[in-house]
Formats: structure tokens, sequence, C-alpha cells
């Protein structure tokens, strides 16, 4: 029986050698000469810590700090990176007057990663420098070890160490005192899960679907009584919805005016809310110019009294503007596809039912008013006058007439954006030169392609004129 246990256990693989001891102070004696005697591979086992076992063993200082001063450090790195990224350059916001790159106010961030960075550091080094997670120690097979967390000490030299040698590493062992030696071998118990611990997983995981389960049947089912709040999150907010009333402002308005004297951020450029060229129009006339930035900054939607007196204001105003003011000459939002595209939606919607949706002069209101105000009717512009192109009327002037409005016409500026009023200016700019635009312009490959198209809208529109005029004359 004995000999079978022999020879089965030379089969398994040898991990090391563990010696016990019964006090520490045998233990140390033993640490010191196993350390003197070159080996470094080499573990002590005890029931609680004992001072100085680390010197005794040779074991040198971890590591670990040195990895958390380096991942504290990366979290204060990325925390600053990040905030000067954030405030400083990609989306810049001024909070409290602060500038955009302010490190006081960094302060808190820096100091939470470079908490957060620094434990994750602690806590993964920790387990990757012990080589967890182990589920099983080959010295757990001995039940002597046991006593490992009583009242015995245990010496282990691993068989990985340079210098092991099953036999030497005993009697040297044998030598330092130790009444009991056990060379360890592999584990080779049953490497099953406990039955129990499966059935808890599973119930838990069983459990652990039920509270889904209820919110999935209160999501699908209706109930008469009223909603059961847990959390009140935004369920009740005061917002509203354009053109509402609210009790929160004296005017009862819950769309706000602009704030009188401000001007919001990204509107800060004149030229391009005004279409003049503000610095050439201060050096010539610097009372004109505070004017119309006053005026520009006063909120559209005032007091009646006091929009009466804006539009009066900009009426009188209007003659000494023209011609002396310095237009802008080029359109600020540049002329790209996208412009021209936006530029003729916004006509489409805004300017074509006066002007035509050529921009003729001919839109379906002016045929309405021809026929019942034919008298007093101001007939729109047609924009293919020569007096309005881009030679005579430079863009900037024909921004502010969009805006401001002109003799008859309305100003647009409350109903669509600056972006919006300068594409309708590319756009219209687009239309003037399709009326009359030389071939010269356009691709050699194209030229005849276009003729043709030209002399079958030519032929569509002959015909069109005979239709009306014979019917005119029916009538
Ligand atoms: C309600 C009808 C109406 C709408 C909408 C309208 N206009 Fe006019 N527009 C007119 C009338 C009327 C005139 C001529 C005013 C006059 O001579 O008293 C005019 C004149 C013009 C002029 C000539 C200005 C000048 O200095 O002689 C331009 C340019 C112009 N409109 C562009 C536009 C653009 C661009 C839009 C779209 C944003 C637009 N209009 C929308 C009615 C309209």
């Amino acid at each position: 029986m004995s000999d079978q246990t022999t020879t089965m256990s030379t089969e398994k693989k040898v991990h090391g050698t563990v010696a016990e001891f019964t006090s520490v102070d045998t233990l140390l004696a033993a640490c010191r000469r196993i350390r003197d005697a070159g080996y470094t591979k080499t573990d002590a086992f005890t029931p609680f810590p004992v001072h100085g076992i680390d010197s005794a063993l040779g074991i040198k200082p971890t590591v670990l700090p040195w990895i958390v001063l380096v991942c504290g450090l990366t979290g204060t790195m990325t925390a600053l990176v990040m905030q000067i990224w954030m405030n400083g350059i990609d989306y810049k916001y001024i909070i409290s007057g602060k500038p955009f790159i302010s490190l006081p106010a960094f302060i808190p961030v820096a100091f939470e990663l470079t908490i957060l960075f620094a434990s994750f550091g602690t806590f993964f080094g920790m387990w990757i420098l012990n080589g967890l997670p182990k589920f099983s120690n080959p010295v757990f097979t001995d039940p002597r070890f046991d006593r490992v967390t009583d009242d015995r000490f245990f010496l282990y030299i691993d068989a990985k160490d340079a210098q092991y040698d099953q036999s030497g590493v005993e009697k040297l062992l044998g030598d330092t005192g130790s009444e009991y030696i056990q060379t360890v071998v592999e584990d080779d118990s049953e490497a099953k899960v406990p039955r129990f611990l499966f059935s808890t997983w599973v119930a838990v995981v069983a459990l652990s679907i039920i509270p889904l389960l209820i919110v999935l049947k209160m999501r699908v089912t209706n109930s008469p009584s009223p909603r059961f709040h847990v959390f009140y999150d935004m369920d009740f907010s005061p917002s509203k919805d354009a053109q509402q009333s609210t009790t929160l402002f004296a005017d009862a308005r819950a769309m706000r005016p602009d704030v009188p004297g401000t001007v919001a951020r990204g509107q800060l450029d004149m030229n391009f809310r005004t279409g003049i060229d503000m610095d050439a129009l201060a050096a010539l006339d610097s009372n004109r110019a505070q004017q119309l930035v006053r005026l520009l900054d006063e909120p559209t939607d005032g007091e009646a009294g006091e929009s009466d007196a804006a539009e009066a204001s900009s009426e009188e105003a209007q003659p000494s503007v023209m011609d002396t003011t310095p237009w802008l000459d080029d359109n600020p939002v540049g002329v790209s596809k996208e412009t021209l595209l936006r530029g003729q939606k916004y006509f489409g919607i805004y300017c074509s039912v006066c002007h035509g949706m050529n921009g003729g002069g001919n839109g379906l209101v002016n045929r309405r008013a021809q026929k019942i105000l034919a008298a007093t009717w101001v007939p729109p512009s047609s924009l293919h006058d020569p007096t309005l192109y881009d030679d005579k009327y430079p863009d900037g002037k024909l921004f502010s007439t969009i805006s401001n409005g002109i003799r008859k016409m309305p100003g647009y500026a409350s109903q669509i954006k600056a972006e919006d009023r300068w594409a309708i200016v590319a756009y219209v700019r687009a239309l003037q030169k399709s009326q009359n635009a030389s071939f010269d312009l356009v691709p050699a490959d194209k030229v005849e392609e276009l003729k043709k198209k030209q002399a079958e809208v030519k032929e569509a529109l002959k015909k069109q004129a005979e239709a009306e005029a014979e019917a005119a004359q029916k009538k």
C-alpha cells in the first residue's frame, strides 16, 4: 500500500518542498539559512504577520508603488488634457468669467481621476504581481498545511528555483530543525464545481430575472391608477413649447426676447449682421455706425410704441445709409453648392410669393394683387433689372434689403436667420446669372446639350405665350 503511494507520487509533477516549523524563531532562522544558501524562489506562510520575514527571506520590496505612481500621474494628465481640450479648445464656454484654461477649476476632476487611476493601478497591479486569480495552490493538498492558519509556520522552496534539487533541499531543511518536510506535488483532486455552488448560481440568475419581468409587464399593461413615482426626474418639468405662456416671468411670455444691449455669442460679427463694412462706416460716420449697432440690439418684438419708433427711425435713416454706405462686396458665407441649395429653398419660401420663382417679379401675390388692388399696388421689382446686378447693387446692400426691407417691401430679419439671408443673396446672384449668362461660362462639353435645351425651352415659351394670347382674346 505504501509502496503504491510512493510510485504514484513520483509520477506526479513536483512543485517544490515545504517544511513545517513550530515557532517564529525557528522559522526565521530557517529563512535566513535558505536565503544565505542562495535560494530565491521561496515563500513563508504564517498564521499572523511576522516582522522581518521579508529581509530574512531576502524578498525585494515590491514595485507596486511605482506602478501606482505612474497610474496616478496618468490620471492627472488625462484629466488636465481632457479639460483643456474640452473647455479651452473644442467647446470654449465662459463659466463664471474664468479663463478657458483655468487650472484651479480643473483641480476637482484632476484629483478624482488621479485617485481613480491610482486605485485601479493598486488593485490590478496587486493581482497581476501576485499571479492572481489562482483557484488552488498545490501546497493545499497536504492536510497538515491547514494548520498554517492556526499554530504552524511553513517554509516553501519552489522547484523552479535554479538551485532546486529535491534531496539537497530536504537535507538543508532537515538541518534547520524542521520535523516535517514534504514534497509538494501536483493537485489532482477532482476539478469539478461543487453541485451546491452550481445550484446557487442558477437560483441567483433565476431570481434576478424577476424584477426585469415585473418592469416588462408594467411597460406593456395599462393601469387606471396614477403613475408610481420613484424618481421624479423631469416628469413635471416647467419647460414650455413655443408661444406658450408661463407664470415664471412678469410678462407671462415663455419665449424670451433678446436681452437689450447684449449680443449673443456667435453674433459678434457686425459686418455679417448688417452687410456693411462697419470699420469703413465708422471711419466715414461714427454716429451712423453707433446708431446702426444700437438698432440691431433693440429687441425686435418690444412694446408697440417702441417698435414703431424703431421702425420710423430706421425708415427715415435709410436714405442716408444708401449710396454712401460702404456695403460688403463679397458674400461672407462664400458660395458653394450647399449655400445655393439653401438659398434656393429660402427664396422659394419667402421671396417667390412676390418676386416669382424665377425672380421676374410676377409671383402669386403679385398676380392676385393686380386683380384686386390694381390702382394702389406697387409691383415687386424684377430681380433681373440691371440696376440690381452686383456691379451696381453690392451683396451687402441686397442683404440689407432682405433684412430691413425697402420702400413697400417688408424686412425679413426677424424671420430668416442671417446665414440664410446671405444664402438667399448667393441664390439671387445665381438667378440673375441664369437669365443672361454667356456660353463662355459653360464647360465646352456641355455647350451642345445646353443649346438644345435652350431651343426647347424657347419653343415651349412661345407656345405658352400664344395660348395665353388666344385665351385673352376669347375673353
Ligand atoms: C410681400 C411681397 C414681397 C416679398 C415676400 C419680397 N419682396 Fe422684394 N420687393 C417687393 C416689392 C413690392 C418691391 C418693390 C418695392 C418698392 O419699389 O417700393 C421689392 C423690391 C425688392 C428688391 C429691389 C430693391 C431695390 O433697391 O430696388 C429686391 C432686391 C428684393 N425685393 C429682393 C427680395 C428678396 C431677396 C426677397 C426674399 C427674402 C423678397 N424681396 C421678398 C415685395 C416683396
